[in-house]
Order: structure tokens, then C-alpha cells, then sequence
């Protein structure tokens, strides 16, 4: 949630350069903008309500030649988005802008009010540079004032600071919210990751937590918490920028959408020939959670189906935010496994330092190389999808599944399930996926048929029954994040308990059944809907015919894979309906309202 950028350099230009940065950061929050630059004389901030592009609109008429400057897109959280409380923020000597949450800035603002400090915005930020005015002031000294500043704010930053007298040095630190310095051949950067600087440079360092940096436009210095200089290598980017353009696409999301058979593809290439996770020893663990938010959620309960099913391995997942309550569960035999695209997810990384905390053993499925998760679990799978810019995830979603097919592949072989004719069929299976999933995002036209009959609706149904009513939350997730249609996921044999109540005549209901066992008592489920006059829509697989208009008014059909690769198959056709649907509708379908990419708060 938020992102920065600081930018100091030989040149003029910081101003065009930190938007630029901030631009590929929007994916953060885009509630609101703002600048803050050294003209040569003083500091000047300009903000902006909404998108970069209104930010941009109103440096346009102004003079911003700067060598220095430091910028923030919003994605709010104390205080509504207006001008007012958008970043920088400038109290006394110090203009800051912040990621992340300051916990205790209540108990701060009063302390500093007695000391006479005023605000203006209802923003915890503001008193965090209120705070750290005030400690400059006590001690004159800027890099202790940042310590000790930090030493007494609760909660997570990432603070890219400028103080009124060395206004082109840039002072940074961080806590639990990412933080990368860059080096450009005409100045450094500290920015929220590394496609904010990637235009200029793939030279980056990580901050980690509890540094302290002093960035001028020749030098960068890092510091430990008692202000010893640390030396740090620089490491090199494999991700370029062209990876953050739209190439032709008309969104984000469906250039991500159509990556994807390549990048599952390559997930089971890569387990076939270097799979670097195959030492996981299973037996070691009484019990599997697997922790995660949102789709990663999602992801995780296709992953609990296949870990149960095929590693006849009991496996709980629980959603992040709530697992700090099943805490009396974890042991050290657990094993923990927690999922995340960002590796940035703050309710996931508490999930994760309780588990290590009890002593159990953390896997990681993340995609971000080199982001908080990843460095704090004991083990990190990645999952190298490559950026992924649009803020509803897509080939997030199913590079986690895809990693999970391994993992229960893994788990089978080494508990001796494993038959030499099975390990055939799924070896088959996953390494001839990529023709498949490009077969079923070729049907766009059914995609963009069934989005026509759906659109102005405002309710709609997914069900499912086993692996497929996983894949449904996930369908349903991406149509309601990114159309604002309200629809709700439901087992399919539950909808007959309450929901069913709700089917109307001409209530959509998607409905999936890719398994064999389960086909009947799910077609009986859609009958019950369609008795009650649902508008049903059904997604199955070649092997159950394809005339299904005795409960379907329209079907799309899929072709038959195993357990380990339909999930995949299923939620491509769902995430390309979502899709066509939102567009239909009018939807800023990238930047969904409300939404962040990143979610570095809990
Ligand atoms: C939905 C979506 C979110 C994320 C969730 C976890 O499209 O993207 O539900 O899946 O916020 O994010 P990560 O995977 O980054 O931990």
C-alpha cells in the first residue's frame, strides 16, 4: 500500500524522473499523488487528488527543474484521500514521505501538540514527521534523529526523508514495508521496489530492516541502528523493464492473462529438470497450514485439495489475519506454508514470524524475488512469474496452483503413492499444458457472449462441489474486484441450506464440474437453481458431451487434464469472463477502486 520514490542526481531533472518512478508504483494506491523537490532555493510540494496523471497535470504548469526529490502515491488509511492528507508531508524542518502504518500516532500527536506542534491532515504520517522534527531538534544531528525517531514509532514505514537544511541528501529506513536503494549512472534512488527505478538502473541494494541510509546524488551510506557505516554489494535486476509495459495489451491484466501458459509451463519444466524444492521432507511434519490472503487464499485450498487427495497429508489453511488465533496449533512440527505474490503482505508476514516464533518450519510460495517473505521464511519456492502489474491477480493465482500440483506431486512420490503409470499421466499432463490453457483463452468470443448476458446484473452465483468449488471462490473474487458485481461463491451442495433463497428468475449462476465423481450431484444442484429460474452458465470438460441445454442456457467447455493442471484450465476461462464483463461495465479494470496491490497493512 503506497508507494515512494526519492531520487537525488547531478542533474535537473528528479521531478520528471520520481513521477516517472511513481507511475510504476500506481499499482500501490492511486487515491492520491504528490511531489516535494528542491528548487535551489526551497522545498516546494505539490499534490494531487486521484490518479498520477492528475499530479502530472498540475506540475505541467509549473517550473520543476530539481536536483532532488521525493515523491508518494496514496492508498489511504488514516484520513480520507484529498490534498490535504496526501504525502509529503512537511512539519518544521523535515518534508517526509511514508509507506506503511504509524500504530501509536495518536499517543505521538498529543505529546507533540503539548510541545506546541500543530497539524494539518488526519494523518498518521504527519506526526510521524512532526516526531521526527522533534527529535532533529534535540539532538542536531539528522541520522540519530531518524534512529531515534524509529526507536519510538509503533507499526511499519518505509520514510523517504529531506530535511529543510541538506536538501539535496535524502535520509531513508524502513520497517516491515519494502524499501530498495538504486544507483543510477546520474544519482541514487530509494524507492518502494525496483520497477520504480528500472527505466534507469537494475542496480539496486536492499534496505533491510532497522538500516538507516544517506543517499547524496555520488554517495550512498548505510547504517546500522547505532549509526556503524555497513558495507552492502549491489545486486542486479533480471527483471527489465519492458516487463512493465502494457506491449499491445489493452490492459495489464490481459497481457498477464495470456503470459501464463508460458510461466506454468515453465513451473513444470523447471520441476522436471532443476527443482530446487524437491528436498522438503514431508515426514519430518505431523501437519501442514498453509496461511495466505485473498487469492493466494484461494490458491492454497486448490493446494490443500491436492495435498489431502494425492499426499493423503492433513492439511489446514486458515487466512492470515485470523491464524494468529489457531496460534495454540502451531508446534514445532508444524509446517507452515505461506503464499504470496508481493512477498509483501503484512497480515502474511505476521502469520509467518508467529509461526517461526512456535518454532515451526516456513515454506514460502512467493513471486517477488528478493521481497520480505522470501527472505524470512526458511525455505522460498518461487514461483517467477514476473511482475505482475494489474492489481487483480491472474497468473499470481495460478503459478501458486501450478506450484502446489508439484508439491503434491512431490509429497506422493515420497510417500510411495506414486504408481510408475500415474507419474506417466500427470508427467504427461502437466508438460503439454501450455497448448491447453492457450486453447481456452483462444474462446474469447464465449468469453465476451456470456459477459454480455451477465453485465447489467448485480447479483450473481458460482458453485461448485470439491476442487472446482475452490476454483469458484477464485472466479468469483476476480469478477467482483474488478466489475463491482456482487457475487458470492457457494459449495454447491450447501446453496439448498439458505442461499437458494436468493435465485430469482434470471439470477445468473455459474456453475463448474470438472470431476468425474462429483458431475451428478453438481448438475442435480444446478437443476435446483434453474427450477427457481436461474440463468445457468456451466463450465465442464470434453469428456461429459457437449449438449447441456437441459440445465444450461450457455457451457463452456474445457479440455480434460487431471486434477493437477483443470484448476488452471477452469479459472483462465473465469478470470477472461471477469474480464469482458468488467469491460463491458466501464470498470477501470488495472486499477480496481478502492484496491492496492500490495497490501502492507494489516
Ligand atoms: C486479488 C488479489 C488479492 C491478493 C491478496 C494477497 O486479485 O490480488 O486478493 O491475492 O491481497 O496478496 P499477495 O499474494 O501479494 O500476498
Amino acid at each position: 500500500m503506497c508507494g515512494i520514490i526519492g531520487y537525488t542526481t547531478r542533474k535537473d531533472n528528479s521531478v520528471e524522473v520520481a513521477v516517472n518512478g511513481l507511475k510504476n508504483l500506481e499499482y500501490r494506491g492511486y487515491d492520491s499523488s504528490g511531489i516535494a523537490f528542491f528548487d535551489g532555493e526551497k522545498i516546494d510540494i505539490v499534490k494531487a487528488k486521484g490518479k498520477i496523471a492528475n499530479l502530472d497535470d498540475k506540475l505541467a504548469s509549473q517550473d520543476t527543474k530539481a536536483c532532488c526529490a521525493i515523491a508518494h502515491t496514496r492508498w489511504a488509511t488514516h484520513g480520507e484521500p484529498n490534498e490535504a492528507n496526501a504525502h509529503p508531508h512537511n512539519v518544521g524542518k523535515v518534508t517526509l514521505v511514508h509507506n506503511g502504518i504509524i500504530e501509536n500516532y495518536a499517543v505521538l500527536k498529543e505529546d507533540l501538540k503539548a510541545k506546541g506542534y500543530s497539524f494539518n491532515s488526519d494523518t498518521d504520517t504527519e506526526v510521524a514527521a512532526a516526531y521526527l522534527d522533534y527529535c532533529y531538534s534535540q539532538t542536531g544531528d539528522k541520522l540519530q534523529a531518524l534512529v531515534d525517531a524509529c526507536d519510538s514509532i509503533r507499526g511499519s514505514y518505509a520514510f523517504d526523508v529531506i530535511y529543510e537544511d541538506e536538501p539535496t541528501t535524502i535520509y531513508a529506513t524502513r520497517k516491515d514495508s519494502p524499501l530498495v536503494v538504486g544507483y543510477a549512472h546520474d544519482g541514487n534512488f530509494a524507492a518502494s521496489d525496483i520497477s520504480a527505478i528500472l527505466d534507469y538502473t537494475n542496480k539496486y541494494s536492499l534496505i533491510n530492516e532497522g538500516e538507516f541510509v544517506k543517499i547524496t546524488k555520488d554517495i550512498v551510506t548505510f547504517y546500522d541502528k547505532d549509526l556503524n557505516k555497513i558495507e552492502k554489494k549491489s545486486e542486479t535486476a533480471t527483471w527489465d523493464a519492458n516487463q512493465y509495459q502494457k506491449n499491445g495489451y489493452d490492459h495489464f491484466m490481459l497481457k498477464e492473462i495470456y503470459e501464463q501458459p508460458k510461466v506454468i509451463n515453465d513451473i513444470f519444466e523447471r520441476y522436471y529438470t532443476d527443482c530446487s524444492y524437491k528436498d522438503i521432507d514431508f515426514s519430518k511434519f505431523d501437519k501442514i497450514h498453509i496461511v495466505a490472503c485473498g487469492s493466494a487464499m484461494h490458491a492454497s485450498l486448490v493446494g490443500k485439495y491436492l495435498l489431502q487427495t494425492y499426499g493423503k497429508i492433513p492439511v489446514m489453511v486458515e487466512i492470515a489475519s485470523e491464524y494468529r488465533y489457531s496460534e495454540e496449533l502451531i508446534t514445532p512440527s508444524t509446517l507452515l506454508i505461506v503464499v504470496s505474490q508481493s512477498g509483501e503482505t503484512a497480515d502474511t508476514l505476521a502469520a509467518l514470524r508467529l509461526a517461526k516464533e512456535k518454532g515451526a518450519y516456513v515454506v514460502g510460495i512467493v513471486n517477488a524475488v528478493g521481497s520480505t517473505i522470501a527472505r524470512e521464511v526458511d525455505k522460498c519456492i518461487y514461483t517467477y512469474a514476473g511482475p505482475e502489474i494489474a492489481v487483480a491477480t491472474t497468473k499470481g493465482y495460478t503459478s501458486q496452483v501450478a506450484i502446489f500440483s508439484t508439491l503434491a506431486l512431490m509429497a506422493m512420490e515420497e510417500k510411495g503413492y506414486l504408481t510408475q503409470e500415474t507419474a506417466k499421466e500427470i508427467k504427461e499432463d502437466m508438460l503439454s499444458i501450455e497448448p491447453k490453457i492457450n486453447d481456452v483463452i483462444a474462446n474469447r468470443e464465449k468469453y465476451l457472449d456470456i459477459a454480455n448476458d451477465i453485465y447489467n446484473h448485480n447479483d450473481l452465483f458460482f458453485l461448485g462441489r470439491g476442487i472446482d468449488s475452490s476454483v469458484c471462490m477464485e472466479g468469483s473474487l476476480k469478477l467482483k474486484e474488478i466489475s463491482y458485481m456482487h457475487s458470492e461463491s457457494y459449495s454447491a451442495g450447501e446453496l439448498k441450506h439458505g442461499t437458494i433463497s436468493l435465485i430469482d428468475k434470471g439470477t445468473p449462476v455459474i456453475s463448474i464440474a470438472t470431476d468425474e465423481k462429483l458431475f451428478e450431484k453438481t448438475v442435480s444442484n444446478i437443476k435446483e437453481t434453474k427450477a427457481r429460474g436461474s440463468y445457468s452458465i456451466f463450465v465442464t470438460t470434453e469428456n461429459h458431451g457437449d449438449d447441456h441445454s437441459e440445465f444450461a442456457d450457455k457451457t463452456i467447455i474445457l479440455p480434460k487434464t487431471t486434477d493437477f493442471t483443470e484448476p488452471i484450465l477452469t479459472v483462465v476461462a473465469l478470470q477472461l469472463v471477469a474480464y469482458e464483463t468488467a469491460k463491458l461495465r466501464g470498470c477501470d479494470i488495472d486499477k480496481p477502486r478502492n484496491l492496492a496491490k500490495s497490501v502492507t497493512v494489516e
